[in-house]
């Protein structure tokens, strides 16, 4: 259990979430009162005229104190409050990276999405350098991962800017897969047992599509991403039939990238990947996630290694010219060297897009529930394969170009999408950075509507039941509706 007590500030939540980043498995209770506080470990954090201060106590010894300066904080802002409650977090930082071997690379920032921080100094004309002592300084970045931010910020701007209100990307979730993986948190249901719904579902996502066709009659459409779930999953002609509606829809040579996430090899065929491209389909993924059998079959994946690496080049076969494979660090039973025999694998396959996922433990995993029948890898041994990870994708010229971080990822690192030159899914750069409006189908489909003036996302989430979609989908439209309108 740690104690903690906030003194002239109400930063609790950040406090929170920064003490958990060090001491992920603790309980945190706040005390208003240090009466109430007899033994054990006690973090005092506040603010006392022009410093802030972190004070660490364990059993009424001080072991830790921490004093900043206000106005030494470097942020790129000016703002008094944003630099008070940094020069909290900042004190915080430094007394528990003191104390604690737990490394946290990302210095303060526990966001999803540290790449905006890195946006908006760039939109202030903060050249690099600045940008670099702003991260390292203000926000204790580790010196590659503030690298690394900017340089995905830079890879991203040009398909951010000029902002475009009237422009928008489409998403639309097909949650049917053919098991349930181990680590997943997705909303999706098993095609075994629901798929006598695949049709109803069709119809029903169909007819979203055409209200949300109706609804952007005097917007242009960008990029489209089918996601799930899997949506290889489902019968081809259904595939089809949603592909059709969103071309009668939105026009099909006004998309400018659409892909489809095929994922699970075990959905593949020739007859799907034909289908995607006479269809224009331009980019698909095809997920291993790992290249070992014995953890593919651990975490519920029922295919082998060498299916992926067959339906990968049939897919080339048929001429898929952006193939992005997902791969995720830190599953059970792997090391450095479960990781070195997936690259080795993936090397000889050189797809044009990779995107490397750290493990999180998602609360609604079947994972969270077991987790302690696994051997799951310290964060050092974590760092070592995401380090082995960086020297690959500089070997094979994959340039990192989208980023974002989740609360329960292992080791508090992060997941990194990279792309072959001029190759990067301008959707996940759209979808991450929240500069352009997403309007998205589907059961659990999360619809973000942009307002440039304000420099606000307004989130619109479909439910996230299969039941519940397919009874209330003019629900669904309704509250896209009351945003576009
Ligand atoms: C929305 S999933 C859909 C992809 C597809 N259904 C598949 O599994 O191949 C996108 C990616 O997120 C990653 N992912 C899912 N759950 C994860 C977890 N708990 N931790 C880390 N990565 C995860 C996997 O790499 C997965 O391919
Ligand atoms: S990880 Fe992908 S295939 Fe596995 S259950 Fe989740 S959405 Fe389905």
């Amino acid at each position: 259990m740690i104690y903690v007590h906030l003194i002239n500030n109400d930063y609790r939540y950040e406090v929170n979430e920064l003490i958990r980043v060090f001491y992920f498995n603790e309980e945190i209770v706040f005390l208003d009162d240090l009466k109430d506080y007899s033994e054990g470990f006690l973090i005092v954090v506040g603010l006392k005229d022009v410093l802030s201060f972190t004070k660490v106590y364990k059993d009424n010894e001080l072991l830790c104190e921490i004093q900043i300066e206000i106005k030494s904080i470097n942020i790129g802002d000016h703002d008094i409050e944003k630099r008070r409650k940094v020069g909290i977090i900042q004190s915080l930082y430094d007394a528990l990276d003191n104390l604690s071997t737990v490394k946290a690379p990302w210095g303060v920032l526990t966001g999803v999405r540290p790449a905006k921080i890195v946006h908006k100094l760039m939109d202030k004309g903060y050249d690099h350098k600045e940008i670099l002592n702003i991260l390292k300084g203000g926000y204790r970045l580790y010196d590659e991962k503030a690298k690394l931010l900017i340089d995905v910020a830079q890879k991203q701007r040009k398909h951010i800017y000029p902002i475009d209100e009237n422009r928008f990307s489409l998403y639309v979730a097909i949650p049917f897969c053919p098991t349930r993986c181990l680590y997943c948190s997705f909303p999706a249901v098993g095609i075994g047992k629901y798929g006598h719904l695949v049709d109803e579902y069709t119809e029903k996502l169909i007819y979203e599509l055409d209200m949300i066709g109706e609804l952007t009659d005097s917007k242009h459409i960008s990029t489209v991403y089918i996601g799930g779930g899997t949506p290889t999953a489902i019968p081809c002609k259904n595939l089809q039939k949603i592909i059709h509606a969103i071309y009668r829809n939105f026009g099909r040579e006004n998309i400018q990238e659409f892909t489809v996430e095929a994922g699970r090899p075990d959905t593949i065929d020739e007859e799907i990947l034909k289908m995607l491209k006479e269809n224009g389909i331009n980019r698909i993924s095809i997920n291993p996630q790992t290249m070992n059998d014995e953890t593919l079959k651990l975490i519920g994946r029922h295919h082998k290694a060498k299916d992926i690496v067959d339906v990968y080049y049939l897919a080339k076969k048929i001429g898929f010219s952006i193939i992005n494979m997902d791969l995720i660090v830190g599953l059970p039973s792997e090391g450095t060297k479960e990781i070195r025999t997936t690259l080795k694998e993936i090397e000889k396959l050189n797809p044009e897009n990779l995107t490397v996922h750290t493990l999180a433990v998602k609360r609604a995993s079947r994972f969270k529930n077991v987790i302690d029948q696994y051997d799951i890898k310290e964060q050092n041994v974590i760092y070592e394969m995401l380090k082995e990870i960086k020297a690959f994708t500089e070997k094979m010229n994959l340039e990192p170009y989208y980023l974002y971080r989740q609360k329960q990822i292992l080791g508090n690192f992060e997941n990194v999408g990279y792309a072959k030159k001029d190759k990067e899914c301008i959707y996940n750069i759209k979808m991450m950075e929240e500069k352009e409006t997403v309007l998205a189908a589907g059961m659990g489909a999360i619809s973000k509507i942009y307002f440039p003036k304000e420099d606000r996302i307004e989130r619109v989430p479909n439910v996230k039941s299969l039941n519940e979609y397919l009874t209330r989908v003019h629900e669904m439209v309704e509250r896209k509706k009351v945003h576009l309108t």
